[in-house]
């Protein structure tokens, strides 16, 4: 099995999944305010059905979405990081950036400081040539998250999720791309 492995920041860490991060995970997956664009929160199950899926992602690409831990503030606060969308659309297959954090670490930087380690691994050892990321049109703290990394929305990208119904106010997505070229270079720092 090949090393996993670690980023960090001066504030932050991305590291793999420890079975204490579950409880805290569940937690987050059943607050509506997190979950506020998602179609339904995730029961205890689902929740850790969900860290499996992660953890077999990381055991099959090298790269997922790693567990975020603040040293000295909490030891998980949510993910970040890189995946390879299970669904077929007009932009796949691809690398998305995703992030979701528990609501009580809203408004530190944390999510976006997270994605910028994600990407300058991302465009740095695995070398890809683009990341993309969607969200519902009306999820703005996330498109906020796009904005400040550089990444680009064009109308004409925009599609419907497959998992959602027809009808439902979350199906229309927005898809942000970010070139390995359009990086800026504080990526890398
Ligand atoms: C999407 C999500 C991660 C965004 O969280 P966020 O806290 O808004 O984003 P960041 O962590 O980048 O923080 C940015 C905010 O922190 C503020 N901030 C405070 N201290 C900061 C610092 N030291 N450095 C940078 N920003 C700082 C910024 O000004 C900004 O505030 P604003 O939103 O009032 O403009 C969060 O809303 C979430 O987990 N949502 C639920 C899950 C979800 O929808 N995920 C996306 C699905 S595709």
């Amino acid at each position: 099995m090949r090393a996993l492995v670690t980023l960090a920041s001066d504030r932050i860490c991305l590291r793999q999944w420890r079975d204490e991060d579950r409880d805290a995970f569940a937690a987050m997956n059943s607050d509506a305010r997190v979950m506020e664009f998602f179609s339904s929160r995730l029961s205890r199950e689902q929740s850790d059905a969900m860290v499996d899926f992660i953890q077999k992602h990381f055991n099959q690409h090298g790269f997922g979405l790693w567990a975020v831990e603040v040293p000295g503030i909490a030891p998980f606060i949510g993910f970040t990081g890189l995946a390879v969308p299970s669904f077929s659309a007009h932009f796949t297959p691809c690398v998305e950036i995703g992030w979701r954090l528990a609501f009580e670490y809203w408004g530190h930087g944390y999510a976006t400081e997270a994605a910028r380690l994600a990407l300058g691994y991302g465009f740095g050892t695995l070398a890809l040539a683009e990341v993309v990321s969607f969200t519902s049109v009306t999820n703005h703290r996330s498109r906020a998250v796009m904005e400040r990394l550089g990444m680009r929305h064009d109308p004409v990208d925009d599609f419907d999720h497959a998992s959602i119904p027809e009808g439902h106010p979350l199906r229309r997505h927005v898809l942000y791309r970010l070139g390995a070229g359009d990086q800026p270079s504080r990526l890398e720092e």
